[in-house]
């Protein structure tokens, strides 16, 4: 399973990139936001720290302006894909752009009816959002399950892309269930680093060491 960041914290990627374990990135409108910093120039330094994916979101919601703006986006580096909304105008932006050999993720998606949609649409990744089905109520793992179903049936390309990840267990499950990428916030990545047994193991071997006044090499 890939691994993206979902994040335009520049620091944070090339810290976590450091790892050799972030395969893409993911933006939407409110991380740019949150960066404070202008979408084009900070794409592009993210397109410039990790060689893969690299989701950057259209704004406009007709399909002749999602072309304009997928222009410009695209045109920032050869590792971007393009984000557009699960909408008509988003789906008919994607056939156009994946017919042309653009990456697109479709993002927004909250049914296995709209995944179907976007593979039909021939899009490169699929973003089904589990954290906020969770937050409504709805256990949002389901959603995965029924479309890598629906995508296996009809061996359909499009991957699926975990997104609205909000702790390790959406992690988990998603990769017993066998997405094929986890979009997540960096304390998330972090976390899944984490065990007490590991900490106080480490802990432990590092005083029993020292003990024995050794060094290695
Ligand atoms: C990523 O592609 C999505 O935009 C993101 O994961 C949404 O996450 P949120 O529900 O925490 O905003």
């Amino acid at each position: 399973m890939k691994f993206f960041a979902d994040t335009a914290d520049t620091d944070a990627i090339r810290e976590l990139a450091a790892t050799g374990l972030v395969d893409g990135v993911t933006t939407n409108p409110s991380l740019i936001q949150k960066s404070g910093r202008d979408i084009l120039e900070v794409t592009k330094e993210i397109c410039g720290i990790v060689d893969g994916p690299v989701s950057a979101e259209v704004v406009a919601t007709d399909h002749e302006t999602m072309m304009k703006e997928a222009e410009v986006l695209r045109k920032i580096a050869d590792n971007i894909a393009i984000k557009v909304p699960l909408t008509v105008d988003g789906l008919k932006t994607c056939k156009k752009l994946t017919d042309d050999g653009t990456m697109v993720n479709v993002t927004l998606c909250f049914t296995a009816n709209q995944a179907l949609l976007a593979g039909k649409a021939g899009a490169s990744f699929i973003s089904p959002f589990v954290g906020r089905h969770d937050d409504i109520g709805y256990d949002g793992m389901n959603l995965i399950s029924d479309i890598r179903l629906i995508y296996d049936n009809y061996d359909f390309r499009t991957e699926i892309l975990v997104a609205s990840v909000r702790h390790p267990i959406h992690i988990l499950e998603s990769a017993k269930l066998g997405a094929d990428v986890a979009t997540m916030p960096p304390d998330v990545i972090l976390k899944l680093f984490n065990h007490p047994l590991t900490a106080s193991g480490l802990e432990a071997f590092l005083s029993d060491w020292e003990k024995t006044g050794q060094t290695i090499g």
